[in-house]
């Protein structure tokens, strides 16, 4: 385990998890989670999942987790960890594991059941982030009677 590892406390990350899976409104699925993260800052954000009679509208708890990351005033996720109803980790869904690379980036630790506790660059190789729009961006086309909203 090296050092930036050991640091944290993760039994705490652990038990906010549980907390926030008390919390989760899932009567659709039957599968609450929740979610809790160390931010730079020394700060611990929470959030849990919301579903919606409208199935697609659901919210995992890493969206409520990031809301309450920027509502709070922002900094960069450290260490994650997020669990179901038994209490048990689970890996974050691709779409959570975009938005926890947004704001934390390749170095964000995250707690896994099946590979320990392991660093975004891992969770998702590859990723796509703010980094890339930076190189690709080209000049929005100007508004015209011929352009979409002219
Ligand atoms: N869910 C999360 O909250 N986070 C994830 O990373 C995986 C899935 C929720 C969404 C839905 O309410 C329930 O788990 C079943 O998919």
């Amino acid at each position: 385990m090296t050092d930036e590892v050991a640091e944290i406390d993760w039994a705490l990350l652990r038990e906010r998890a549980v907390a926030m899976m008390e919390r989760a409104y899932a009567p659709y699925s039957g599968y609450p989670v929740g979610a809790a993260a160390l931010v730079d800052d020394g700060r611990v954000v929470g959030g849990c999942n919301v579903e919606n009679a409208a199935y697609g509208v659901t919210l995992c708890a890493e969206c409520g987790l990031v809301s309450d990351l920027v509502a709070g005033g922002g900094g960069r996720l450290v260490a994650f960890s997020c669990c179901n109803a038994n209490g048990e980790r689970l890996m974050p869904c691709g779409r959570c594991r975009q938005l926890l690379w947004e704001h934390g980036g390749p170095e964000l630790l995250v707690d896994t059941a099946w590979a320990g506790i392991i660093p975004m660059s891992q969770v998702l190789p590859g990723a796509f982030g703010p980094d890339d729009l930076a190189v690709g961006t080209r000049a929005a086309i100007p508004e015209t009677k011929e352009s979409p909203r002219g």
